[in-house]
């Protein structure tokens, strides 16, 4: 296969790659952002294998001659068994356990990393032949993977409960993060220095230990709070894995598709990081959020009230405006149908509907836009946190479905709160608010939340689909 043919199906998958970025950054295109990905990753697939299947070669030269039979057998394999998982689970995931899984395919991406400078570096053993240049990209691709690899795991373990959100706090955490970052440094300029014998084996195996520490330590000691933040920024670093992977290999496209994939998960975390008020540094540092323990319980703020779920519909009658402030709970409710339901109701008898999406509500970024989309809520009403945050003061009743710490006033009233700073959905600031959820439980961040004694609320218990259906059909 023509090695100008396959160069040219990769400078097509990359136009494709970025022409999906660009559809994916506004709701409208961003089912045609999706397609334009899948389709840019197959072509890049196909060619891949291809090359591999009858070889490489420039105008009359052999470039790379063909796989052995084993090997192309190895590859079909591993294409089915991956292409059958990856199916596998995407049918079978809920929308709520989309974050977990995102932060585990970062691990792979990691994982392949470090698999790929390993491989390449048994191979430059075995001929004793290392370039320096290739030394050094070797060395930082396996850093960063094995960096990703444990964080996402431990992603992935917080994000799924499956351990506690609370932030590690060793003595002195930011020295030792620090320490292994200098560290590192050392042994990249020694590894490039002297990368052969049994030396070089040592110091990659130092380092891959250390990088892997590195990585487990990072995101334990972040705060569940930050954990946004750690998303995104998980996303950037299996990027530029990916991109050292392409360093290594000499593969244009991945080099390519990790930069896309790095720069914009860097660019996600920077507006994470501005959405929650904090510099990357200080999620860094960690410890944002409570420490697991239910922080403001001890503090009285009075008596909740509650209401029913036919005295809300007649209140929601008499309202001309309503916003309504979804979060987490919506999503584990799947109440999103039911809710676009009361919305259209709401709009046939004249009521003014909009919603005011807080940029870290649910579990992952744009969760609840992809929820409102799928219940084909027209995107005109659904606004972000700064477009809707000054009309609160003139809407007559906000619904808040499962949402607590994005509508927490402590965030902006009380600078002993935990999560002191972070910019909220002041719903508080409305005639009367309705919350939706099934107890007094705090949120995510284990924080108390104060909205719920205040005068104009009033809590309706129960999961938020039956309760929104309950005054659907009372309307
Ligand atoms: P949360 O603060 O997580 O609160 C969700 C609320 O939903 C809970 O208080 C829960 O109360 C209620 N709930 C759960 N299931 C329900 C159901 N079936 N019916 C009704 N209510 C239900 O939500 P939020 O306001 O969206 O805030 C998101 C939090 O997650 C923030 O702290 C954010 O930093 C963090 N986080 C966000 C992300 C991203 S990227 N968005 C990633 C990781 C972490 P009950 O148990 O009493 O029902």
């Amino acid at each position: 296969m023509s090695v100008s043919l396959i160069n040219g199906s990769f400078i097509v998958a990359g136009l494709l790659f970025i022409l999906a970025l660009a559809g994916l950054s506004k709701h409208e295109t961003s089912k045609r952002g999706n397609i334009l990905g899948a389709l840019g990753m197959a072509l890049a697939l196909v060619f891949t294998v291809l090359g591999v299947v009858f070889g490489t070669a420039s105008g009359a030269f052999p470039v790379a001659p063909a796989a052995p039979p084993w090997a192309i057998g190895a590859i079909l394999v591993a294409v089915a068994v991956g292409g059958v998982i990856g199916v596998m689970r995407a049918l079978r995931v809920e929308m709520t356990g989309m974050p977990e899984l995102i932060a585990l395919f970062h691990s792979f991406v990691g994982l392949a990393a470090v698999l790929v400078g390993w491989t390449t570096y048994a191979a430059a053993f075995a001929k004793g032949h290392f370039d320096p240049l290739h030394s050094g990209e070797l060395f930082i691709g396996v850093f960063i993977g094995a960096v990703t690899f444990t964080g996402s795991i431990i992603a992935y373990l917080k994000l799924s409960a499956k351990m506690r959100s609370a932030p590690l706090m060793l003595p002195a955490h930011n020295l030792l993060n620090l320490g292994a970052l200098v560290a590192f440094v050392v042994l990249t300029v020694l590894f490039v220095l002297y990368p052969a014998g049994t030396g070089g084996l040592v110091l990659l195996s130092v380092m891959t230990l250390l990088a892997l520490l590195l990585g487990l330590h990072l995101v334990a000691s972040i705060g569940g709070g930050d954990m946004p933040v750690v998303v995104s920024m998980l996303n950037s670093y299996s990027g530029w894995a990916a991109a050292a992977a392409g360093f290594t290999l000499d593969n244009d496209l991945l080099i390519i598709t990790g930069a896309l994939v790095g720069s914009s998960g860097a660019y996600l975390s920077y507006i994470m990081c501005k959405a929650m008020n904090r510099s990357f540094i200080s999620v860094i540092a960690g410890g944002f959020g409570s420490d697991g323990a239910v922080v403001g319980e001890q503090k009285d703020y009075g008596e909740h009230r509650e209401i029913s779920a036919a005295d809300a519909a007649d209140l929601l009658k008499g309202a001309s405006s309503v916003i309504i402030a979804p979060g987490y709970g919506m999503a584990v409710a799947q109440a999103q149908g039911t809710v676009a339901d009361l919305t259209s109701r709401l709009q046939a008898q004249g009521v003014n509907v909009r919603f005011g999406i807080h940029p870290v509500a649910g579990r992952l970024p744009g969760h609840m836009n992809v929820l409102l989309a799928e219940a084909k809520v027209p995107y005109d009403i659904v606004l972000e946190m700064d477009e809707i945050n000054e009309d609160f003061a003139e809407t007559d009743v906000v619904l808040v479905i499962g949402a607590n710490d994005t509508v927490n006033p402590a965030a902006s009233e009380d600078p002993a709160s935990p999560i002191a700073g972070m910019p909220v959905l002041e719903v508080w600031k409305a005639a009367q608010v309705i919350v939706f959820k099934r107890s007094m439980a705090t949120g995510y961040a284990g924080v108390q939340n104060p909205l719920f004694f205040k005068e104009n609320t009033t809590m309706l218990f129960g999961d938020a689909k039956e309760r929104v259906a309950d005054i659907v059909s009372a309307l």
